[in-house]
């Protein structure tokens, strides 16, 4: 194993089922395809592919079935882990039994993952039937406790919402929630990254002095730059390139070619807020 790793970051994808593949006009799966056609015809040789949650659209057994085909072909093809986050789109009974083939349970997914010397911990920050994030006391004693031990190249940390705040106000109330805690579990930790999705257009930060990435999504994109109170949907598929070197990250993101056309503008408006910030249910 290199002392670098090169790791593909697919955010995003909103796999749907066979049967309604789009999603508001998008063909999401022939996205995946995609991108992944453009990786094995590049110069590109992954060490780790990340899927950073969002993995099926509305949580469907068929999306996860028709993600496992393709995660099934990745291991085989290139013979390297593929990392599994949840996000907010997601159904966890769903994701373990149709893509994990484990049994259907509705814990927490979170896992480690060793690329040669570097560690990847993938976090899950799914709150059921919530657009927000959160990690939760529980899991942040987890981490707390895998950061007790360094890696000899640093852990990348993984997780669907990202803990920093970027440019597109409505997406800012529906982040990671318990940010502060997870400032304090991964402060002076062995942590040289944290790659997240959600946010649907490339965006960087910084977090305890640890680099965050949120990636362009594989599905479409959201508008950075959007008409005001409004979320603007556009076309636009891409993922991201993760480059490891001397315990430093640098993130790429990959466009695919097309035309930015305008998908959806969906009016922000306080009701919507609401219904967004309300807790889970028990
Ligand atoms: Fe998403």
């Amino acid at each position: 194993m290199a002392a670098d790793q090169t790791l593909i970051l697919i955010a995003d994808t909103h796999i749907q089922p066979e049967s309604d593949d789009r999603l508001d006009g998008e063909d999401t799966f022939a996205n995946l395809n995609a991108v992944l056609a453009r990786i094995a015809a590049s110069r590109i040789k992954p060490d780790g592919f990340i899927f950073a949650g969002d993995l099926a659209n509305g949580g469907e057994p068929e999306s996860y079935r028709r993600l496992a085909v393709v995660v099934e072909n990745l291991q085989e093809v290139y013979g390297v882990p593929v990392a599994l986050a949840l996000g907010n789109h997601d159904a966890r009974e769903a994701f373990r039994n149709d893509l994990l083939k484990r049994p259907p349970l509705t814990e927490l997914h979170n896992d480690v993952v060793t690329i040669g010397p570097l560690r990847i911990i993938v976090l899950d920050t799914l709150v059921p039937g919530r657009p927000y994030g959160r990690l939760g006391h529980d899991q942040l004693g987890w981490l707390k406790l895998q950061l007790g031990t360094r890696a000899e190249a640093g852990t990348v940390l993984v997780m669907h919402h990202p803990p920093t705040r970027g440019v597109v106000d409505a997406l800012n109330q529906i982040l990671l929630f318990d940010v502060e805690e997870f400032h304090n579990t991964i402060n002076g930790t062995d942590v040289i990254g944290i790659l997240a999705g959600h946010v649907h257009h490339p965006s960087a930060g910084v977090f305890a002095g640890v680099p965050v990435w949120s990636g362009p999504a594989v599905a479409y994109a959201l508008d950075p730059c959007w008409p005001a109170e409004t979320f603007r949907s556009i076309t636009g598929s891409g993922f991201s390139i993760i480059n490891i070197r001397d315990r430093t990250m640098v993130a790429s993101a990959v466009m695919m070619p097309g035309m930015q056309g305008e998908i959806a503008v969906t009016p922000v408006t306080a009701s919507l807020i609401e219904r967004w910030l309300r807790p889970p249910p028990l």
